[in-house]
């Protein structure tokens, strides 16, 4: 591309603006590019599993969601609509915490929230770079469960990253998604467990639900 061109009018995608610093030259020789994406979509220097940053509130999930069996949807009330999963406002805490456990100093952060109207600081965990476009309900309304990207949210104190979120895990589900589909009922029920063999439901879901994943580049770059 030109030097100086604005940047509504480019020659390639906007998106490839945006991931230059990282390819380099590699766009221009086709070669040396093809084994760059293989070489960083499968190196695991850039995958963060395990990743678990340490939250302003030591809320667990494997209290609320698993001991006490509140559905995902009651607090990430956007996934089944949008692209982005929200984390809940403040309110939805102090539905139940005006009353449970009001006085508990683990809970200040959140009545502070509450008082000042200021959000609690949440840090976030799983975070794919800016070019890479990703749509929550596109997933959980065609039978892709929380499980299969997020595992046993139920059973974890502290929210730990366990897929890699690389290129290639995309691409993997979405050249055979059969390996993860479930009836859509069951998407936020982690121990859901198939009755039959899963690639035996898996084929039939796919085709009852026609299912067919893009693995177009503009899918996910745009
Ligand atoms: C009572 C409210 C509540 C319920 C129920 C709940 N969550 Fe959360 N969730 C939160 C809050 C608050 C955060 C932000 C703090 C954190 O990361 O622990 C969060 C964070 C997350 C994150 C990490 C977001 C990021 O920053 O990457 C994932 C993934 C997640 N929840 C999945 C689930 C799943 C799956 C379920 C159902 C099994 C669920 N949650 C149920 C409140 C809830
Ligand atoms: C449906 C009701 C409900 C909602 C909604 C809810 N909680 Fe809870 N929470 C509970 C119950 C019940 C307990 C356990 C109280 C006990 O152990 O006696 C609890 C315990 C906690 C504790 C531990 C308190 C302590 O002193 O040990 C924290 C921290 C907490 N919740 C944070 C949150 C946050 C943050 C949110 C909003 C994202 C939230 N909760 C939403 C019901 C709820
Ligand atoms: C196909 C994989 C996949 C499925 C299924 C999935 N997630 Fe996510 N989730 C992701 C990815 C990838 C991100 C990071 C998105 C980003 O950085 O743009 C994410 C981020 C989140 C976040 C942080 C806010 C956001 O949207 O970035 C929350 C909360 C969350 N997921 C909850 C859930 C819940 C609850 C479910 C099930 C109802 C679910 N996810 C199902 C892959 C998935
Ligand atoms: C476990 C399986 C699985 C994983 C992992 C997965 N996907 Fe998907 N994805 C699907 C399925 C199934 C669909 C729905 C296809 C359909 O509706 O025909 C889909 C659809 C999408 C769509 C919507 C396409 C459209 O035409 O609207 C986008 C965007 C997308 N995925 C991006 C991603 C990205 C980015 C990642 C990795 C961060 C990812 N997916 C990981 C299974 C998966
Ligand atoms: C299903 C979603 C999906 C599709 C389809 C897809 N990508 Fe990606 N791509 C990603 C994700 C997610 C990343 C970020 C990987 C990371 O952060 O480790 C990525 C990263 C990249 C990068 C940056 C280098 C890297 O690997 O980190 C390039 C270049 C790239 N993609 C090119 C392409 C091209 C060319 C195509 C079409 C042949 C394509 N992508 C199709 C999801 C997708």
């Amino acid at each position: 591309m030109r030097q100086g061109e604005p940047a509504d009018q480019p020659v390639f995608p906007k998106w490839i603006n945006q991931i230059r610093p990282l390819v380099g030259g590699a766009l221009l020789l086709a070669p040396v590019y093809a084994i760059m994406l293989v070489w960083y979509g499968g190196s695991p220097k850039t995958t963060d599993i395990g990743y678990a940053p340490k939250q302003p509130v030591p809320y667990s999930h494997a209290l609320h969601a698993g001991e006490l069996g509140i559905d995902c949807r009651y607090c990430h009330s956007t996934v089944e609509i949008a692209a982005r999963s929200a984390i809940p406002p403040t309110q939805t805490c102090m539905n139940c915490h005006k009353s449970i456990r009001a006085t508990s100093t683990k809970l200040l952060p959140v009545r502070e929230s509450y008082a000042t109207g200021m959000p609690v600081p949440w840090v976030r965990v799983h975070d794919l770079p800016d070019f890479v476009y990703f749509n929550h309900s596109a997933h959980v309304t065609r039978g892709i469960g929380c499980v299969s990207c997020h595992g046993r949210v139920d059973k974890m104190d502290v929210i730990t990253q366990v897929q890699p979120l690389s290129m290639g895990w995309c691409l993997d589900c979405h050249r055979r998604p059969e390996k993860n589909l479930r009836p859509v009922e069951y998407v936020t029920k982690m121990d859901w467990v198939p009755q039959e063999d899963q690639l035996t439901l898996g084929r039939r879901l796919k085709s009852s639900y026609n299912i067919k994943p893009s693995t177009d580049c503009s899918t996910c770059h745009r």
